[in-house]
């Protein structure tokens, strides 16, 4: 691979900032200044520093990010805020995408990253991917609202959903919902179909990977080995 698109393909630098960098000496490929950044190099076993900071190699980056409310979940919008705008300049030279999408007004986990194909599985309805809601409702849920979740909601427009575990506190005004499947409004859908509303809505978990609460809205954190090999693997 190119020594400049290696630098741009990690969102380090642009090319043209980087052959400014490698005029001065910025860039060295095994500890020696380099000044053609056309030379190709391994990016698995040749080291690459960009002034002073060694570039490890990852094709593919994966992101935590705790959706605040009001951001829509895209890479662009001409009239709202868009999730990829909280993720600094480097990641988003990366082109990182969400995974899935949250309503305009959740909050909570939202994964982002370049790798389509785990990205694509992870949506696939085929694969049975859980995710865990934390919700309030206006009104306490009417009783038999568990059963009926296990059983399978029917919607309004007559869609039949797939069993979810409806798990209430006390009060029955709020509580967990975990879901296989991902449709449009599904959460606040199912609730309307028992005669209340979402007052809240917050996404706590994603394929087995847990919102790290020490992430405040809006802030992010890749993920870590652990959660990267969970979300990419096949079973
Ligand atoms: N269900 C909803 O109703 N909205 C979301 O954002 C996610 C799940």
């Amino acid at each position: 691979m190119r020594i400049d698109k290696f630098i741009s393909e990690l969102g380090i630098a642009s090319r043209k900032e980087a052959s400014r960098a490698a005029r001065s000496g910025g860039v060295t490929v095994n500890g020696a200044a380099v000044s053609d950044l056309s030379r190709h190099i391994n990016p698995e076993c040749d080291v690459v520093s960009y002034l002073g900071r060694v570039l490890e190699y990852n094709k593919f980056v994966y992101v935590m990010l705790n959706k605040p409310a009001g951001y829509v979940s895209a890479t662009d919008d001409k009239n709202l805020p868009y999730v990829t705008e909280l993720l600094p300049e480097e990641y988003r030279r990366r082109e990182l995408f969400p995974v899935g999408r949250l309503d305009r007004d959740t909050v909570g986990l939202m994964i982002l990253t370049n790798d389509g194909e785990t990205a694509h599985r992870a949506l696939s309805p085929k694969h049975h991917v859980k995710k865990l809601y934390r919700f309030e409702a206006a009104e306490p849920l009417a009783e038999g609202a568990e059963e009926k979740f296990l059983s399978g909601v029917t919607l309004a427009d007559g869609y039949e959903c797939k069993s979810a575990v409806l798990k209430l506190d006390e009060g029955r005004r709020s509580g967990t919902v975990e879901l296989t499947e991902g449709k449009y409004h599904q959460i606040k859908r199912m609730i309307a179909s028992t005669g209340n509303r979402v007052t809240f809505l917050e996404r706590i978990a994603f394929a087995g990977i847990t919102l790290d609460e020490s992430l405040k809205r809006g802030e992010w954190r890749e993920l870590t080995e652990d959660e990267a090999r969970q979300l990419c693997s096949k079973e």
